[in-house]
């Protein structure tokens, strides 16, 4: 893995294409020991443009294998984002009765003379473990002209009725097909005109059953759609999932179809889907997501490449007081990355004593965990100098919250530089935060992975204090943990360095 790893912003342990252009994770699948991740990828610019799918490899999730273009543009179209799936039992005839991979996607193609274009399916498969991939002579395998916005396919194989499923994004809604070998495809049902959040165009959707820690036994379907932009909301393009059940022809809210819930209150974590097929699949999903917003996507200051993804996160389902929610948890492999660590006890903080913790780079994984006190609003400062990033807790509110008003460049978009809340539950008083930050990003999650805020940072050189602070009173906090996480290319680079 040879990614350029020396510009200042460069995430180092997130994954980043090599050069250019990056959106959507697609095709996600899990075959013969390898995490296959694919990307929406504008090889010749730093800009969005005619799709790709970009690929690369990984055994852990951590590490990654930068791999050539799998899917290019062709007489269909650009390649737009879409899904992968083992097709175990070769019910698509492509492997001669062996397991093979079937990549699922939408290809756009202009109508000529209009400025509008059309979107179709289409399928492509490979019989040498993702290297080669060929697409299908009779693409694209599902057209409907009536829609133009109709595309990022997501299957699975449904056990209980023994066929394929497709959830596909159709302007406002979503449109479920069955199909018995990926080829032919019968339109099931559809979902969503009415639920949940309409801000935005629908697109990538994705829909799996998990069991509920702490319910009665039964599991759930979640129904993940994500809503692209729209200019007078300030949240730009974000995430909402539904819970509830699908009986192999169509999904069932549970809660009022005015409920929405969001998958990250953060402002940077969109398209993100589920890995099919990964080992532990029946009791947690693999989750990656696109950290970017397409308010500001195309004009983040970054030299050489443009996007980056989250760290891949476990789902989990819990019965909450509200309902049943999505948990998210960071996949344990990341925790190799971990170098010698810090901790800070029993410290109080208040207004005329902060915690300076120090100069602490910019790869690092936060534990804290406060209890509240007399304090109205106590947090953490990152990348503080002359700017600084703020993760709070407001008390009064029961608000966690990012503040980047001040935290380095923030000129490339107007609605940038923002701070934005999400209610949070002092349990018990306490408030439980666990931080990753990587040079342009932070993750943050709390309530053990109940609310997570991801968002992307633009620090300017130079600007690496932490410190933790209180106002109005003080705070207590029980434990500090700090670990200065190495980069996922440093082993590649100590090897190469040792021959
Ligand atoms: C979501 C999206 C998808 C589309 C792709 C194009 O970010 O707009 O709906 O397939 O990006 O790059």
């Amino acid at each position: 893995m040879k990614t350029n790893a020396i510009h200042p912003l460069r995430p180092q342990y997130h994954f980043t294409p090599e050069a250019n252009w990056l959106n959507d994770p697609n095709g996600m699948v899990y075959f013969e020991g390898e995490y296959h991740l694919f990307y929406q990828h504008h090889p010749d610019s730093s800009v969005w443009g005619p799709m790709h799918w970009g690929h690369a490899v990984s055994k852990d999730l951590v590490h990654w294998e930068h791999l050539p273009i799998a899917l290019y543009p062709d007489h269909n179209g650009t390649i737009f984002s879409g899904s992968a799936v083992v097709d175990s039992n070769d019910t698509s005839g492509f492997f001669g009765g062996e397991p093979g991979l079937v990549a699922v996607y939408t290809q756009t193609e202009m109508i000529p003379g209009s400025d509008a274009s059309k979107q179709r399916q289409s399928i492509a498969y490979s019989k040498d473990k993702g290297r080669t991939w060929i697409p299908y002579p009779g693409n694209p395998v599902l057209e409907d002209e009536r829609y133009p916005d109709f595309r990022d396919p997501k299957v699975f194989w449904h056990e209980q009725t023994e066929q394929w499923i497709m959830v596909l994004a159709a302007g406002d809604r979503l449109f479920l097909y069955r199909s018995p070998n990926l080829i032919d495809w019968t339109f099931a049902s559809e979902f969503g005109a009415e639920e949940g959040s309409h801000d935005g165009v629908w697109e990538c959707p994705d829909l799996f059953e998990l069991p509920v820690e702490g319910g009665d036994g039964a599991s759930k379907w979640v129904l993940i759609v994500s809503i692209g932009d729209n200019p007078s909301c300030p949240e730009g393009s974000r995430t909402q999932y539904f819970i509830g059940e699908f009986d192999g022809l169509s999904f069932t809210n549970e809660h009022s179809a005015d409920t929405v819930l969001w998958l990250d209150y953060g402002r940077d974590n969109y398209a993100g889907v589920t890995w099919s097929d990964a080992p532990g699949t029946e009791s947690e999903r693999l989750l990656i997501g696109w950290m970017n917003n397409w308010k500001y996507a195309n004009q983040i200051p970054t030299v050489g490449w443009r996007g980056a993804m989250t760290l891949t996160r476990k789902l989990t389902l819990r019965q909450e007081r509200e309902g049943v929610r999505l948990v998210q948890q960071l996949v344990d492999a990341i925790r190799q990355l971990r170098l010698s660590g810090s901790q800070w006890k029993d410290e109080r903080i208040n207004e005329s004593r902060d915690l300076i913790v120090g100069q602490c780079g910019r790869q690092l994984e936060l534990e804290a965990e406060f209890e509240l006190g007399t304090a109205a609003e106590f947090g953490i400062k990152l990348h503080a100098g002359g700017g600084q990033t703020v993760v709070g807790y407001d008390v009064r509110t029961g608000q966690l919250f990012i503040d980047r008003t001040e935290s380095g460049i923030l000129d490339f978009h107007a609605e940038f530089g923002c701070r934005h809340g999400a209610p949070l539950e002092a349990k018990d008083r306490l408030i439980k935060l666990t931080l990753w930050l990587d040079r342009s990003s932070l993750e943050v999650f709390a309530n053990d992975g109940g609310l997570v805020m991801t968002d992307q940072l633009f620090p300017l050189e130079g600007e690496d204090g932490l410190e933790l602070y209180a106002v109005g009173g003080d705070v207590h906090l029980r434990s500090l943990r700090l670990y200065p996480l190495q980069s996922i290319y440093a082993t590649v680079a100590a090897e190469a360095a040792h021959g």
